[in-house]
């Protein structure tokens, strides 16, 4: 019997919903397992990650703990199209269908909270896990385990994510974060993810720029990013753009765009122009 796990690509934070928001979009790894009688086979992926380090077998090991599969040898074969350490959630969707694959083979893969609570316990945050698990735009708490809840968002919004030619390692993203914030800084963190998360519920697309704002993150990572304070402010001052932030722990950079700005990619790039050098654009939908 083999299982095939395809997880999509997500996009965390938004902004001021560091570690909190993350949604779910239409791109995409796809995994599939069978069991051996004996050894570890890994196909599809860089060489380096083909051995028993690799996070998805990792995944799959603890995830046959919790749900109880003894296996003694396992094929993975990976493909798909979400780019390595790019702030798009490619570790997270190593993580979760490692663990979906280990539940599908006792036929417990629906058992999402489970399977939720072992993926943050791995990634060490929700807001990439939870959207890749749950779909669409999710909010997450980490209290006493974690507590997952689906915005409906009210548009048909399109995220054109930028992706540079260079990696970041989240390690390194968060290595420069500050441990401690002030408390106008936290008043604002807090009041833009407010308003950024009412604005989705009720389309009020003129809360979006607002409410993208962060001082949490942003401000600390992006000089590791050349050319993101002047990419920001040329979002920023397109008026059809309606919010732009840093994808996950960067080094990607997603604007958001109504579904009717068909025009939409075309004028981002020209408006960037050589900052967008050898960077890749995707025009990306919500995933549900
Ligand atoms: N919330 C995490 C971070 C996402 O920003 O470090 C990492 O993908």
């Amino acid at each position: 019997m083999k299982v095939k796990v395809k997880v999509p690509a997500t996009s965390a934070n938004l902004g001021p919903g560091f570690d909190v928001a993350g949604l779910a979009v239409t791109l995409y790894n796809t995994f599939t397992f069978e069991l051996l009688d004996d050894g570890l086979e890994i196909t599809g992926c860089p060489e380096q990650f083909c051995n028993a380090e690799n996070m998805t077998y990792q995944a799959f090991v603890e995830g046959a703990k919790t749900c109880g599969l003894l296996f003694k040898g396992l094929r993975i074969e990976c493909s798909g199209d979400v780019p390595y350490t790019r702030g798009l959630g490619s570790s997270s969707t190593c993580i979760v269908a490692g663990i979906v694959g280990a539940y599908a083979f006792v036929d417990r893969y629906d058992e999402r909270q489970e399977i939720l609570e072992l993926a943050t316990k791995i990634e060490g945050h929700p807001d990439n896990v939870a959207p890749a698990i749950f779909g669409g735009l999710t909010v997450s708490v980490m209290s006493d385990g974690v507590t997952t809840l689906n915005i409906p968002v009210k548009h048909d919004y399109r995220f054109v994510a930028m992706i540079p030619p260079f990696t970041l390692s989240t390690e390194k993203s968060r290595s420069v974060l500050p441990q401690v914030l002030s408390r106008s800084d936290a008043i604002a963190n807090v009041s833009h993810l407010a308003l950024m998360v009412a604005s989705l519920i009720n389309g009020y697309d003129d809360g979006l720029k607002l409410g993208f704002k962060d001082r949490l993150h942003q401000p600390y990572r992006g000089p590791l990013i050349e050319g993101f304070d002047e990419i920001m402010t040329i979002l920023e001052n397109d008026e059809r753009v309606l919010g732009a932030y840093l994808s996950g722990a960067g080094p990607t950079i997603m604007a958001v765009i109504d579904a009717t700005d068909t025009k939409g990619v075309v004028r981002i790039k020209e408006e960037l122009g050589d900052l967008l050098k050898d960077w890749q654009v995707e025009k990306l939908e919500l995933d549900m």
